[in-house]
């Protein structure tokens, strides 16, 4: 059987990241529904907002679904009374850069006794160690390819070292939308891949339709990397606030970029994702936005995917070198 299903429960190794705003109930019970795990964006909600969250996907679906943390010293207190009342099947545990070993496994210990399986999203093969010496069960490795925040990496160059290292299996993230990405990732030895941005445009999400305009209109050369001098590197489709962005970080020291866009990355994503703005919000996606050309259920986006990477598998053997 294959690991990622057999670990967290699933049928199928297809795993929604988490994205705030966008990953709310509906959408992560129609992907847990469809076999794969849907996962709540919910990193930096209010407790109320994520009870509630956590209530309506168990009014939607019976199978396992994820809460999404973020692994930061502050913030880990403060999500383990949630996880401890609400034990969601798994905790979804995002890394920015740096973990402490000594908290990831005296939080990885609170998290199991309450019986969750925990899924670590690492950007570097330094903290994917980390988690893993720290006893997480699944680990999601995630290039810079991908929406959202990123380190500098690609996908195609930390999927084989995770596998060479990590005695666990691992998942594949960052530019996989169809079962040609599946399929690589395969080759890479991934056991389970992971989409985010495909999911922007499935039906069931909640997010404003110009974003899924936004992602469906996208091409190559769409996204760009915010907050590089800032140590927050985050892609998304260049719009009029990118370019703010990426000006402020030009004509100012780090210090004061870093003072200038904080207020921005507050409230620029909710800006975006649920009032439409499409110029002063940011818009994140990843670069595999290009491949995605219209909006689907999120069932349809996981078949079709495996059953193009089961096509394409099949063919392999006749290859010629
Ligand atoms: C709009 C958007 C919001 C995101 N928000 C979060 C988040 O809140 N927490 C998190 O762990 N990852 C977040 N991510 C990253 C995704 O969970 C996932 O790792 C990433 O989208 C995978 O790469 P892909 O976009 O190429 O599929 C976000 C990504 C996008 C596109």
């Amino acid at each position: 059987m294959n690991r990622v299903c057999e670990v967290l429960g699933i049928e199928k190794p297809v795993i929604q990241g988490p994205m705030a705003w966008i990953s709310t109930a509906p959408l992560v019970a129609a992907v847990s529904n469809a076999g794969g795990l849907g996962v709540l964006g919910v990193g930096f909600a209010p407790e109320p907002f994520i009870m509630d969250q956590i209530a309506k996907t168990r009014e939607l679906t019976d199978k396992p679904f994820g809460m999404n943390c973020i692994m930061i010293p502050d913030n880990l207190e403060h999500v383990t009374g949630i996880i401890t009342a609400a034990k969601p099947p798994v905790v979804y545990a995002d890394t920015i850069d740096g973990l402490d070993p000594a908290l990831c496994k005296k939080y990885f210990d609170i998290w199991h006794e309450a019986g969750c399986k925990i899924i670590v999203k690492a950007s570097h093969i330094a903290d994917a160690k980390v988690a893993a010496d720290a006893g997480c069960d699944v680990m999601i490795v995630k290039g810079w390819e991908g929406g959202g925040h990123v380190t500098f990496e690609a996908t195609t160059v930390l999927v084989p070292q995770a596998v060479d290292l990590l005695d666990m299996p691992v998942v594949a993230s960052g530019g996989l939308a169809d079962g040609r990405g599946i399929a690589a990732a395969i080759a890479m030895g991934a056991d389970g891949f992971e989409m985010g941005t495909a999911f922007m445009a499935a039906c069931a999400n909640m997010v404003h339709p110009n974003v899924k305009q936004a992602v469906i209109d996208a091409g190559d050369m769409s996204t760009v990397i915010t907050g590089y001098s800032t140590d927050e590197p985050c892609r998304q489709i260049k719009n009029k606030l990118a370019n703010e962005l990426i000006a402020i970080e030009a004509n100012h020291t780090k210090a004061e970029a870093a003072e200038l866009l904080r207020p921005v990355a507050e409230s620029s994503l909710k800006k975006a994702m649920m009032e439409g703005d499409m110029e002063d919000g940011a818009v994140m996606a990843g670069q595999i936005t290009a491949l995605i050309k219209e909006e689907r259920p999120a069932a349809v986006i996981i078949d079709a995917a495996i059953a193009e990477a089961k096509e394409i598998l099949a063919k392999m053997p006749a290859f010629e070198f």
